[in-house]
């Protein structure tokens, strides 16, 4: 490929951040030993940070975001791969300050590179993306940690949103009752249409209650919330259960006595996707396409776009109007 076509984000000589898809001249792309021909990324709410000009996301533009990418090997440098391989690229530095999956081309070290599961489609695997894996890691944080479907239902907060959906419908998958805190009432139907057994409104999860300790509630958790809801999570969780934390999209803060911990053993465990080594991606990767393969991502998968939308549907995304994924097919 000579050119490829990419979302181009620049910066004004006022400090404006502009959106354009242009055909770029593929040579300006740094060589890091592995080219792929992306077929799909998906709209994460890190991209619609970078394609605005988060400096804390991107330091330096002109830049084109996607953590997330599917595609072709053109040519790999050390022979990892081979021409036509089918692979999939999440996290990392990919998007932030490596050029993305919004580009037709990417390079990138091998190393960030796991071969296309056996049993997973191209659109399956970028619909579960870094939202998938994300919630997918913590359960295989939990279960390395004595977590199972027998000691109880696992909780997940801000269950309507990407990792929290996903997180639904990935622990149904492996066999736990779900509990889905939510504070979308409308969104019930369909939280349980992705498997969770019971709704819970974010009021619920609170409670009223400011004692360290309250009755079991469920056997362990994800959070992507922080604050006052991972307190709450903490203060209801069983004899040795598990919570793996994942977000802040209330606050970074939250503040806990020691009681859980050394009353009932309970562990908070965290999720670090983009950094996580490649030996356990390839295990969780082949656990999302076997055991834990979710039977209801076609509900998740709200629609795919081309470039064309692109800029309408990352400003949805930044504005909290998108449901589940939007997938990006780079050559529609
Ligand atoms: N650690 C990692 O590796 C990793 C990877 C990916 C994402 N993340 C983080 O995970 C979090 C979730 O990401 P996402 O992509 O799922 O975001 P998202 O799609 O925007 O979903 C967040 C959900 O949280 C709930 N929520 C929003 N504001 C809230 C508030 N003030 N209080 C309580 N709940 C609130 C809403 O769900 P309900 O209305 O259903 O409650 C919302 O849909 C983010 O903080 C993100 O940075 C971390």
């Amino acid at each position: 490929m000579e050119t490829y076509r990419a979302l181009w984000v620049t910066e004004t000589s006022e400090g404006k951040f502009e959106r354009t898809v242009c055909d770029l001249p593929a040579h300006q792309i740094p060589d890091k030993g592995t080219w792929i021909k992306v077929r799909y990324s998906a709209l994460n709410f890190k991209d619609g940070l970078s394609a605005s000009g988060h400096k804390g996301i991107t330091r330096k533009f002109p830049h084109t975001p996607g953590v997330d990418a599917v595609g072709t090997v053109v040519r790999c440098a050390d022979g990892q791969f081979q021409e036509g391989d089918v692979v999939l690229v999440t996290g990392y530095d990919l998007g932030m300050n490596t050029y993305g999956g919004f580009g037709q081309l990417i390079s990138v070290p091998s190393e960030w590179v796991i071969p296309m599961p056996a049993g997973m489609s191209e659109l399956e695997a970028i619909v579960l993306g870094t939202a998938g894996f994300t919630a997918a890691l913590g359960l295989y944080q939990m279960e390395l940690n004595g977590q199972n479907p027998e000691k109880g239902a696992l909780v997940v907060s801000g269950a309507s949103g990407g990792v929290g959906s996903m997180a639904v419908t990935i622990f149904a998958s492996a066999g736990y009752e779900v509990i889905a805190s939510t504070g979308k009432s409308h969104e019930s139907d369909y939280l349980k249409s992705l498997g969770a057994t019971s709704i819970i409104s974010r009021e619920e999860m609170l409670g009223h209650e400011t004692r360290p300790m309250i009755s079991t509630r469920w056997a362990g958790g994800l959070d992507t919330v922080g604050g006052k809801t991972l307190e709450s999570m903490l203060r209801a969780t069983g004899l040795y259960g598990n919570v793996a934390v994942c977000g802040l999209v209330d606050t970074p803060e939250f503040s806990t006595t020691v009681y859980p911990l050394i009353i009932r053993g309970v562990n908070i465990l965290g999720v670090a996707s983009a950094e996580t080594e490649k030996s356990i991606r390839l295990k969780v990767w082949e656990k999302l396409a076997g055991p834990w393969k979710p039977k209801t991502l076609d509900l998740i998968h709200q629609k795919t776009i081309g470039f064309d939308e692109l800029n309408a549907s990352l400003d949805d995304i930044l504005g909290g109007r998108t449901r589940g994924r939007v997938v990006l097919d780079l050559w529609k």
